[in-house]
């Protein structure tokens, strides 16, 4: 095996790009890179840049419609999918705008429904579906973020969400690990994609972030998609059920630098 090319042969499904600057983008372009094949599964509203965006991607076998709320996108998605799977990216997260605004205690059980079905849900059907094709076995991955563990200004029902994401994360890898199927999160520090334009005051979050992080810089969404393409090999085998953070140290502090 090239070992420049670490992930030659395996086929690599990555849902969550939206645009380019999507951690999805990044993380398939680095998987590429690596030798993966690319399956991309984007939500059709975005269909008009998808459609310029996906085929300049080296390595793409294809790309289709795919929202995980819509049984009959992810039957057809899986359906059309000829090729055994070895990486599953699952980069997707949705709670409506109302539930960033007021106060949580209003927090409508229409929200919570919609937050954690798409943000956490998803990742079981996701797998549910992925399973049939993944009889080698294969590492899976979804993206998280501290307001899972913590609370994070501003962060609210997703926060609710990134919890039971990192639960399901634990508790599919027991599930799925005698078949051969890693499951493990990233969590990252903030990026400025589409999804981030909806969390209030997330440019003062930025400044916060590179101020008092330990390593004084802001994760790019290349820095993710490095940590994924490791727990995408084989280098990670004995890896699964584990958040990683990636967010330049930030996790760590307690009382961040006061001057
Ligand atoms: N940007 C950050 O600061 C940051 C930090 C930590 C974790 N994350 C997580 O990274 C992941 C990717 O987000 P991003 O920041 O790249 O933003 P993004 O807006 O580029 O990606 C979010 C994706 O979720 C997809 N999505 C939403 N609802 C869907 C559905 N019903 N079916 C299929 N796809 C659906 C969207 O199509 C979009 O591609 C999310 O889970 C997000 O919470 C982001």
């Amino acid at each position: 095996m090239d070992k420049g090319k670490p992930l030659d042969g395996k086929t690599a499904l990555v849902f969550g790009v939206a645009s380019d600057t999507s951690i999805a983008w990044a993380i398939a372009k680095e998987l590429s890179a690596r030798g993966a094949k690319i399956v991309l599964g984007y939500q059709f509203r975005y269909h008009s840049r998808i459609k310029d965006l996906a085929p300049t991607l080296p390595n793409l076998v294809a790309f289709e419609r795919c929202d995980m709320l819509k049984d009959d996108e992810c039957e057809k998605f899986f359906g059309n999918l000829k090729t055994p799977v070895d990486i599953v990216v699952h980069a997707i997260a949705f709670a409506p705008a109302t539930a960033f605004q007021g106060r949580l205690i209003d927090t409508t059980q229409d929200d919570f429904t919609t937050a954690l079905q798409v943000s956490a849900h998803s990742l079981v059907k996701l797998m549910k579906y992925a399973k049939p094709h993944m009889k080698n076995g294969g590492s899976a991955m979804t993206l998280t973020y501290l307001g899972g563990v913590r609370v994070c200004a501003n962060y609210k029902l997703m926060g609710v969400a990134k919890a039971a994401l990192e639960a399901y994360v634990r508790e599919l890898a027991a599930d799925l690990g005698p078949d051969g199927i890693r499951v493990n999160a990233i969590s990252a520090g903030p990026i400025k994609t589409l999804a981030a334009g909806g969390i209030p005051e997330f440019d003062l979050m930025l400044d916060y972030n590179k101020a008092v992080a330990p390593l004084r810089e802001n994760v790019s969404q290349g820095d993710v998609a490095n940590c994924a393409a490791f727990l995408a090999s084989d280098d990670s085998k004995m890896m699964t059920g584990q958040t990683l953070y990636v967010d330049a140290g930030y996790s760590i502090l307690g009382v961040p630098p006061l001057s």
